[in-house]
């Protein structure tokens, strides 16, 4: 069987969380597709190495670094994630886990318009700018005003970049998690799930 469920949204608006618990509960492989760019970001800067060579290049041991969840590392993929040639790089790779046997969910930000327009269900996960960095700032602690101004910086180099942009498929359900609970957001993502399966 060969489903595809394509989570998309801006950060730390519970694209993870859910796109985990929507994957166990239905059996589901999982592919975060921000550690991609996470890791391009990342590596590029430690090696000094173009990021398209680096993005081409990537490995399986690159996902495994323990420095990817970082605000910085955010920040370098959001960075090297707006050079069209980094995207193209990597672009077989999700294509193919999407269509793998026995489903598949993929989170991150062009999934349901770029990667898999035909995806069986696309969701668009998001949450005010300002609950999403609170949240952020619980996990990694620090200034919170500091945070909320990353946060409002990758969303705006998310959404106005020319290269698959952060927005909503047309046919996505939108799912706004400022004030659900983690159970409510994820219970609103498997009934849509179920209602295709
Ligand atoms: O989801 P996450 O915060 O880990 O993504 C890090 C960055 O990678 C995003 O800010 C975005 O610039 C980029 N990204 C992307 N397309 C995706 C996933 C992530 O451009 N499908």
């Amino acid at each position: 069987m060969r489903f595809t469920i394509a989570i998309d949204g801006p950060a730390a608006a519970g694209k993870g969380t859910i796109s985990r618990a929507v994957a166990e509960r239905f059996g589901f492989a999982h592919l975060d597709t921000g550690a991609l760019y996470r890791a391009v970001g990342v590596k590029a800067q430690a090696t000094g190495r173009d990021p398209v060579d680096t993005a081409r290049s990537l490995s399986p041991a690159d996902l495994e670094r323990d420095d990817l969840r970082t605000l910085a590392a955010g920040q370098a993929a959001s960075k090297v994630a707006a050079l069209p040639e980094v995207r193209a790089a990597l672009v077989d790779f999700q294509r193919e886990f999407a269509r793998r046997e026995g489903g598949a969910v993929l989170d991150g930000r062009d999934i349901g318009t770029v990667i898999c327009p035909g995806a069986e269900v696309k969701l668009f996960v998001t949450a005010s700018p300002e609950v999403r960095a609170h949240r952020r700032w619980l996990e990694v602690g620090g200034d919170e005003v500091q945070v909320l101004a990353e946060v409002r910086e990758r969303d705006a180099r998310d959404m106005n970049r020319a290269d698959a942009p952060l927005r909503p498929a047309e046919d996505a359900l939108v799912i706004d998690t400022s004030d659900l609970s983690i159970e409510e957001a994820v219970a609103a993502a498997c009934a849509a799930v179920a209602a295709r399966l």
